[in-house]
């Protein structure tokens, strides 16, 4: 080509309909179940040709990552963790929308896209429960749980295990949830009371209830599609869902806002919107509800039809001053002394 303005049109023309060019590697924070983090990165990199480097973290920790690398992000998108720092990284301008296409999604799904400003994306829900180990109690000889207020009973006196509210969505989830059943004041008044039986605070959410299973305590709180998974993997759990009502999350998929690989982010996002990706969880025994309405329900995952759910009020608990307010109430009221394992 010897016309240096053809030569100009072609190399023009070339990056017109070229490809937008994909980051060969994603970061993406990863809070959801480890195992499950691991073959989603695995299918992903198969369909794509994209490596994902995955970083594990608990939803409140995911947060302050975000937060504190806003403006040079070293994350690209964040994928799990419960619905209410999703929705605040989105009302901070911490995360971006992604443009994916919801149709096949159901209503509480698509509820998240509509509260985060697009920003973030429902993936899945779970309702939120109490777990026991069977031969723990029958070794002590005490009485299963049936209610939230049930876990104040002495004979519980360091059995129980909760996470931190901090770090945890679920506990976050657990704290707000009470809040609602309850009122404020109430609520802390009954979670400084279970404090006296709680051995320690974990940062994980899922921790405890892994404690309950192997017979380390004998009670834990968290979201029943963990304790269904260990009670798949053969571990005397029993779920309660507690008589006064419980929560739930919608696990939520953001992309970071500033990331350098929009392009390679959407393509994540697509993927687990997707119902071929929604359809490996049960392969790692994940029995979350599905966001996409063409991925059948597991026959594990606990029916959230038959669980006495509350409304749960995203909009306010999903709000950075309520959760500032109310994490700032459990460091002083329930964990004033930090038993959080370190
Ligand atoms: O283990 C999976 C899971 O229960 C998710 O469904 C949930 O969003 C996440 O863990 C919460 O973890 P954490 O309480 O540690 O933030």
């Amino acid at each position: 080509m010897n016309n240096p303005h053809l030569a100009l049109l072609a190399a023009l023309l070339f990056w017109l309909i070229s490809p937008p060019v994909l980051a060969n590697q994603l970061n993406i924070i990863c809070s959801n179940d480890p195992e499950w983090c691991k073959l989603m990165a695995q299918s992903f990199e198969k369909d794509t040709g994209i490596a994902v480097e995955m970083h594990q973290r608990s939803s409140g920790e995911a947060l302050a990552q975000v937060r504190s690398e806003s403006g040079n992000p070293s994350m690209d998108v964040w994928w799990g963790g419960t619905s209410d720092p999703h929705l605040i990284a989105a009302a901070e301008g911490l995360t971006q929308p992604s443009g994916a296409d919801t149709s096949a999604l159901l209503g509480w799904a698509i509820n998240m896209v509509e509260m985060s400003g697009g920003s973030a994306i429902g993936i899945h829900a779970g309702a939120l429960g109490i777990a026991y180990n069977t031969d723990v109690l029958a070794k002590n000889k005490l009485p299963a749980p049936a209610c939230w207020r049930d876990l104040v009973n002495p004979v519980y006196s360091g059995l129980i295990q909760l996470a931190n509210p901090n770090s945890s969505g679920t506990a976050y989830t657990q704290l707000a949830t009470l809040v609602q059943i309850f009122g404020e004041n109430d609520a802390f008044y009954l979670l400084a009371e279970i404090g006296w039986n709680v051995s320690f605070y974990t940062s994980s959410g899922s921790a405890p209830s892994k404690a309950a299973a192997r017979g380390d305590t004998a009670i834990s709180v968290g979201f029943m599609h963990d304790m269904a998974k260990l009670i798949k993997a053969g571990y005397p759990l029993e779920i309660v869902s507690p008589c006064e009502g419980t929560g739930y999350e919608i696990g939520g998929v953001s992309i970071i806002d500033g990331t350098h690989n929009f392009e390679a982010s959407r393509r994540w996002v697509d993927y687990v919107l997707s119902k071929e990706a929604q359809a490996l969880a049960p392969q790692v025994d994940m029995f979350n509800v599905p966001s996409n309405a063409n991925v059948p329900l597991p026959p594990e995952s606990p029916a959230l039809e038959s669980i006495k759910l509350i409304d749960y009020d995203f909009f306010t608990y999903g709000a950075s001053e309520t959760r500032a307010r109310l994490l700032t109430r459990w460091d002083t009221e329930v964990d004033p002394f930090n038993r959080t394992e370190r």
